[in-house]
């Protein structure tokens, strides 16, 4: 090998593009999930964004380079038939969660709010991918979203702290039994989006400025942070069964709350 061909090789690096490429995203009408569809729009992809109500024209303009699906991801056979009518693929990310508090405390009554909450992100994770799986295009990846919590518990967060750390080892699994297809996930840490909307307002100010104080970024995180993120990895095709943490460097400091 010559030494420009060798210099050549060095600097080639995979491009940031999805031109060409169909991205779905459940969970991706709002909040992180639409940050992943904007960057993966921008990056040249046809995107379809699918969750449980589909958002009209007058009420949600900024869709309207989308394609929308409506499927509630813990009804196995709806997940199966979006998937069927979707058709071939090229990456799946899947941010959609059940609405937060929806799990109660470990010491409740009875287990419905952990079932029903682990059957919305745990099972509701693996429907997508069981059911995109057979439709993922070579190349394809699948990207989970966690969160903190997956390796630093809180008091009061057991349901979702164990279906991020069930999610986290689902990735893993996949990325063995599906590869060459490329599972991975992202774990955010505090991302100001509506999620927080159950929060008085001047609660949510608070622990934004909190975050911004105490977090090292210095700032709360945005959507499009984990769009970014996303990109990355769909686009790198030597990524997989990892975990990547996009979180102001949240997990280095004191929690917040
Ligand atoms: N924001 C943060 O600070 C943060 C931090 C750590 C981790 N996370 C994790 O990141 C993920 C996304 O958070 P986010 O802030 O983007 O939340 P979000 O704004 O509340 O978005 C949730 C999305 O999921 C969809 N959805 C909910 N239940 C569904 C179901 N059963 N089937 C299909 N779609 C469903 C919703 O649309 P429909 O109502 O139309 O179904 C909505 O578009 C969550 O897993 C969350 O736990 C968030």
């Amino acid at each position: 090998m010559t030494s420009s061909s060798k210099q050549q090789e060095a600097t080639l690096a995979p491009p940031l593009t999805l031109s060409g490429k169909k991205v779905v995203v459940v969970g991706g009408k709002t909040g992180i999930g639409l940050g992943v569809a904007l960057a993966a729009h921008a990056a040249g992809a046809t995107v379809v964004v699918a969750s449980r109500r589909i958002a009209s024209a007058e009420e949600r303009p900024d869709l309207a380079e989308f394609l929308q699906i409506s499927v509630d991801i813990r009804d196995e056979s709806a997940v199966r038939a979006a998937f069927d009518t979707i058709g071939p693929l090229d990456h799946l990310v899947v941010t959609a969660s059940p609405d937060l508090g929806s799990w109660g405390s470990f010491m409740d009554a009875d287990m419905n709010g952990v079932r029903s909450y682990m059957e919305g992100k745990f099972l509701g994770s693996w429907a997508c991918a069981r059911h995109s799986a057979p439709h993922l295009k070579p190349g394809g990846s699948i990207t989970f979203l966690t969160g903190g919590l997956a390796v630093r518990p809180k008091a009061g967060f057991a349901a979702a702290t164990s279906s991020f750390a069930a999610v986290e080892a689902l990735s893993g699994s996949l990325a063995l039994e599906l590869a060459p297809t490329r599972v991975n996930t992202i774990r955010p840490g505090f991302i100001d989006t509506d999620m927080w909307s159950f929060l008085p307002a001047e609660h949510r100010d608070g622990l934004r400025r909190k975050v911004e104080e105490a977090f090292p970024a210095r700032r709360a995180g945005k959507a499009e942070d984990i769009g970014h993120a996303a990109l990355f990895l769909m686009t790198n095709p030597y990524v997989t069964g990892t975990v990547i943490e996009v979180s102001g460097g949240e997990t280095l400091v004191p929690s917040v709350s």
